[in-house]
């Protein structure tokens, strides 16, 4: 089984500690032990957004800034490769074809951001499309897919399973209303729904909830599963 897994920069590295880095890298090693071949885009985090807001007081226009946002998100993937050794090629991917060329070599895929304009989680939606992922798992700082932004709606429901047209609609919804954050963006939603690959959102603050979630198709957070595709957890024990 092939899965890309995304996570968020304040996932990997809240406070740059290194016990959370060393424990995701431990879970990449249990999934590729299990079977699996491995695709990790890492996030930038609050860091990426320190310099982002430094370089904007400095009159940065909004590509230097993202260029700078997929700057940290690269300092943050090679965290992860310090972390794997020899698993992982000893530099972050910097193109989808690069990221495939190291999956077909048997390594582990490790990239940050690619190109302005776009975050992380549009990265991870496109590195599970170009390599023909099985699953592709979004580690955030948020528990799901909700109804609507629960840090400030308390009627928010998460969503236990979901098709991808009804993600779209439900991240369109969030971010319609200013300074809310959505648990993937839009651009990362559309992704999924054309490439009809399946999905879950998690909270990745505990790294081994990872793990659950590909190897048993156990989690707390939001199944994004095409309309027509199986659903059963069989899939899930395969390992292939
Ligand atoms: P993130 O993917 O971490 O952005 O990339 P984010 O969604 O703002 O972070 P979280 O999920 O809340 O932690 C950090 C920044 O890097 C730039 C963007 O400016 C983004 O906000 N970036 C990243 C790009 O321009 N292109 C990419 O492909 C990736």
């Amino acid at each position: 089984m092939r899965v890309v897994v995304s996570v968020g920069g304040s996932v990997l590295a809240p406070d740059l500690a290194h016990e959370r880095v060393e424990q995701y890298a431990d879970v990449i090693d249990q999934l590729v032990d299990a079977g699996c071949s491995v695709g990790v885009v890492v996030g930038g985090g609050g860091v990426a957004r320190d310099y982002i807001k430094t370089a904007r007081d400095l009159g940065a226009n909004e590509i230097e800034l993202d260029d700078i946002g997929i700057s940290v998100t690269r300092l943050n993937a090679q965290l992860l490769i310090a972390a794997l050794g020899d698993d992982a090629a000893p530099s972050p991917a910097e193109s989808y074809e690069e990221a495939g060329e190291a999956i077909r070599r048997g390594d582990v895929a490790i990239m940050g951001g690619v190109t302005a304009g776009q975050t992380t989680d549009a990265v991870s939606a496109a590195l599970a499309e170009y390599t023909n992922a099985d699953l592709l798992v979004y580690a955030t700082s948020v528990p799901g897919v909700f109804s609507a932004d629960p840090k400030t709606d308390d009627s928010a429901e998460r969503y236990d399973r979901i098709t991808p047209g009804e993600l779209v609609d439900a991240i369109a919804d969030i971010e319609m209303s200013a300074g809310s954050s959505a648990p993937v963006d839009l651009l990362a939603a559309k992704l999924i729904e054309r490439s009809r690959v399946r999905a879950i959102v998690l909270d990745g603050t505990e790294p081994t909830a990872v793990l659950d979630a590909v190897l048993r198709g156990e989690h707390d957070g939001t199944d994004i599963v095409p309309d027509g595709s199986e659903a059963g957890m069989d899939y899930w024990a395969e390992g292939e």
